[in-house]
């Protein structure tokens, strides 16, 4: 039977790559995110794929509810979970809007937590469940001038190490991508197009492609590109107060 791939943030980016790899493998698909117009083109794009449409604002708090109704109306068994969608600020904590920083946390985790819940029920069904998390090497250390950013990817990293173990003995896999910076929509978003980490960014399709790999292998964590995996090793060992100065260094523009 054909298998069903979710996709948040499917419009662009990272989740735009992992929508195209997914096409080609046959894979049915539900692509969400705000821009419909986008979603649509997807959808034209691959006539021979069954692609189901949900254009929704995952930062109101009862979009997920409104997402899984739309799914049972329609009889749609999720097999692979790509909680993808998510965005950053760079700023102090303090003149940031509380109001974008909430709208932040309840994207990048409250409805990536709750997605992940109201599928598991599908995933367990599913003989060959797959989750993938999109985190960042955000997650390895507090991030000054992006605070809460940085939280939400170490809050997405720790969540999914954890469910992994959990979901083991179901056969559910749950990969954390890991990219570092990467040339999308989101550093126009963020406003970090003229930092130090964004001077040397990789492709969306590199680090989709091995994301992709990487679930389809059942991986834990996958951190893209060398540089990075030395970065996340780094903050591993260096003093928090230390990892927090380097980061704070990294996201200083150019
Ligand atoms: N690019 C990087 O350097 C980098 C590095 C590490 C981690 N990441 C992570 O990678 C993930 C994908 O980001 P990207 O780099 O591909 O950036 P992107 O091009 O800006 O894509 C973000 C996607 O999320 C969707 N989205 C944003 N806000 C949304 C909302 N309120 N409701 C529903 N969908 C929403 C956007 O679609 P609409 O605008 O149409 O809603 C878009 O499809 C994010 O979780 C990000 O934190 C990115």
């Amino acid at each position: 039977m054909t298998k069903t791939v979710l996709i948040t943030g499917a419009s662009s980016g990272i989740g735009l790559e992992f929508v195209k790899l997914f096409a080609n493998d046959g894979y049915n698909l539900v692509v969400i995110a705000r821009n419909e117009e986008k979603l649509l083109e997807i959808k034209k794009s691959y006539p021979h794929n069954n692609i189901t449409v949900i254009s929704k604002d995952l930062s109101r708090s009862n979009a997920i509810k409104e997402i899984v109704d739309e799914m049972k109306a329609h009889d749609i068994v999720v097999d692979v979970l790509i909680n993808n969608a998510g965005f950053g600020l760079l700023g102090s904590f303090e003149d940031l809007s509380i109001e974008k920083q909430l709208e932040m946390i309840q994207l990048n985790i409250s409805s990536l937590t709750e997605l992940t819940y109201q599928l598991l029920p599908d995933l367990k069904k599913s003989k060959s469940g797959k989750i993938l998390n999109v985190a960042s090497t955000a997650a390895f250390q507090p991030g000054p001038n992006m605070a809460v950013y940085y939280a939400t990817k170490a809050f997405v990293l720790s969540f999914s190490e954890a469910l992994a173990e959990e979901l083991r003995p179901y056969s559910i896999t749950v990969t954390t991508l890991c990219p570092g910076a990467t040339k999308t929509n989101f550093s126009s978003v963020a406003k970090v197009e003229n930092t130090k980490m964004f001077s040397n960014a990789m492709s969306s399709e590199v680090v989709a492609k091995q994301g992709f790999d990487s679930l389809m292998q059942g991986k834990r964590v996958v951190i893209t590109g060398g540089l990075n995996k030395i970065g996340a090793l780094a903050a591993k060992f260096l003093p928090r107060r230390t990892a927090a100065k380097v980061a704070k260094l990294v996201m200083k523009e150019n």
